[in-house]
């Protein structure tokens, strides 16, 4: 980079200017080697354990299916989210849940960002509102199956940007993908949920 510099200018005291620029240069290159390999150590050291995701409770509000197949309701779900790791810490920056019964999208909402510090517990609470969904094939008539017999089967989805903070430094964007399925849900208020389990994809 300073070699165009010293032959366009051929003057007595550009050469220690160069000079001066290629030091720096050298000297920012280095810093820029050692903190990557400080972050790369660090990772390895660190390497975050295991995220942990369940539902640990559901319910279905104001569910009603019209004649012409569309849906009205109102989803609810607490996702407990676990962070083991005893020094790594999360950013959520962007959270997106929606509810699927069988393959077909019902219904999607974003939940408020958060951090979450190393060995914590946090629970989200998603509400999900499905307004004039169109039901296509199979799907209004096995709803209406399982509304008369009481209990539902739906997935739950969960696409997540995160960050990770190791001490001070952080890592770039990465997304999270949750699946929580099934999830049986109760149409009757009954507090008979039982915690879904979820799988977590990086
Ligand atoms: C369901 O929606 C239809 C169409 O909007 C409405 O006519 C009906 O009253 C609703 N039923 C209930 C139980 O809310
Ligand atoms: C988890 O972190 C949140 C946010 O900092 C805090 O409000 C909450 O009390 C923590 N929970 C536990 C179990 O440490
Ligand atoms: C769901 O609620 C119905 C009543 O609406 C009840 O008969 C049934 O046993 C409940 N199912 C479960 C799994 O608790």
């Amino acid at each position: 980079m300073a070699q165009p510099l010293t032959q366009s200018n051929p003057q007595a005291t550009k050469p220690k200017s160069s000079m001066l620029l290629r030091y720096i240069a050298i000297i920012i290159l280095a810093l820029i080697i050692i903190v990557g390999l400080a972050v790369l150590i660090s990772w390895l050291v660190v390497r975050p354990k295991n995220l942990q995701y369940s539902v640990e409770d559901a319910s279905i509000h104001n569910f009603n299916l019209t004649d012409a197949n569309h849906l009205y309701a109102n989803f609810d779900f607490t996702i407990r989210s676990k962070n083991p790791n005893s020094k790594v810490s999360l950013y959520y920056d962007s959270i997106e849940v929606s509810v699927r019964y069988e393959d077909q999208t019902l219904a999607t909402n974003a939940v408020q960002p958060f951090f979450q510090p190393h060995k914590n517990v946090t629970r989200m609470h998603a509400r999900l509102t499905a307004q004039t969904v169109a039901l296509y094939d199979s799907v209004p008539k096995d709803l209406k199956l399982e509304r008369s017999s009481g209990d539902i089967a739906l997935d739950v989805f969960i696409r997540a940007r995160i960050r990770f903070k190791v001490g001070l430094l952080k890592t770039r964007h990465r997304t999270l993908r949750i699946s929580c399925s099934p999830v049986l849900v109760n149409f009757s208020k009954a507090k008979s949920f039982e915690r879904a389990y979820c799988d977590v994809e990086m």
